[in-house]
């Protein structure tokens, strides 16, 4: 018996979220946001808080500074239940934060990366690997220390029989430049959005993408907003469309959330249309409060909200 069922190895840092922003900011200037909150951030972090959150046993492979904002995410992770034995702090490093202005479904974002680009391969042991049956790793491109090493991570993942997952996120140098014909043979579940996935292919469109990375036969599931998503392995090719929400909080995590309901159905072995359908709805309610793990608290609330929200009929 694996004690953990999944190891997210990631990014850790804080958000800084202000909302209902009266104009765009400008160099020399100043304008009033009315709402402001600080939330656990970070692509991986979202993921590993919503999937405890639902019951699931989740570690957390990481780095923080020894700061406020350290022992913050700490906690935050803790409430929800995800298991940080394994995140390293150091009094040499700063923890990273994002500051986020909120405008609708979008938002413009600075982040100072701090602590999450200095996480190693000597921080990731094959013994912790070999205590969880998924990996899922996020945020490629933000985490420069340990970007070399992340086919070898998956590799040795799927070597030890645990199944695997990948986020890209995005990339901030907008160079998209990962080989994914060597990466996605180790990678069970690609989770790109859309706009991510072109990049990252150099296509045009969505069926011209897809054709270009189906060839291992994994899943490959692409989160478009509020239309919702597609998804494809090598039997079936899925479109469903979102569990729409017309009065959006903020859409910070929704693709986490998305990562978060579809892994949950993935490690239970449902099928496709399983997995979509509870990802298009963990990323609908994760629009429905701000930041990315405020709508997730237990799987009883999770599954009381989602039906009379969204009436959602499943369990
Ligand atoms: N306005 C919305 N209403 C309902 N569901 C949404 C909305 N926006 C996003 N979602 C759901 O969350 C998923 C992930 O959101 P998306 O914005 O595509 O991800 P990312 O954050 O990675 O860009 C979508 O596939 C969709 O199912
Ligand atoms: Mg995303």
């Amino acid at each position: 018996m694996k004690r953990f069922d999944v190891i997210v190895v990631g990014e850790l840092n804080v958000d800084l979220i202000m909302s209902g922003i009266s104009a765009f900011p400008e160099v020399g200037k100043e304008v009033l946001g009315n709402r402001m909150v600080l939330v656990l951030g970070s692509s991986s972090a979202i993921f590993a808080s919503n999937l405890a959150s639902m019951g699931v046993k989740v570690a957390f492979i990481g780095k923080l500074g020894m700061d406020v904002f350290g022992d913050f995410i700490l906690s935050c992770l803790e409430e929800k239940g995800v298991d940080t034995s394994m995140i390293k702090r150091s009094t040499l490093l700063q923890t990273g934060a994002t500051v986020a202005l909120s405008y609708g479904e979008d938002r413009a974002m600075v982040t100072y990366p701090g602590a999450m680009a200095q996480l190693v391969p000597a921080d990731i042991r094959v013994e912790m690997l070999a205590e969880a049956r998924h990996v899922h790793f996020s945020s490629y491109f933000l985490q420069p220390g340990i970007r070399p090493y992340v086919r070898e991570l998956f590799r040795t993942a799927k070597s030890l029989g645990l199944t695997t997952s990948f986020d890209p996120q995005w990339d901030p140098e907008e160079k998209w430049d990962i080989d994914l014909q060597q990466m996605l043979p180790h990678v069970d579940v690609f989770l790109p959005n859309e706009k991510e996935l072109l990049l990252l292919t150099r296509s045009s469109s969505l069926p011209q993408a897809i054709a270009s990375v189906t060839g291992s036969g994994h899943i490959i599931a692409v989160k478009q907003g509020g239309k919702g998503s597609y998804c494809c392995n090598r039997q079936e090719a899925l479109f469903k469309p979102a569990y729409y929400n017309k009065s959006v909080v903020d859409a910070i995590g929704a693709g986490d959330s998305f990562n978060a309901g579809f892994i949950y159905k993935f490690l239970q072995n449902t099928s496709l249309a399983g997995c979509q359908e509870f990802g298009n709805l963990t990323g609908a309610v994760s629009t429905t409060a701000a930041g990315g793990t405020a709508a997730f608290t237990n799987f009883k609330n999770l599954m009381d909200y989602a039906r009379q929200k969204f009436g959602y009929e499943g369990g």
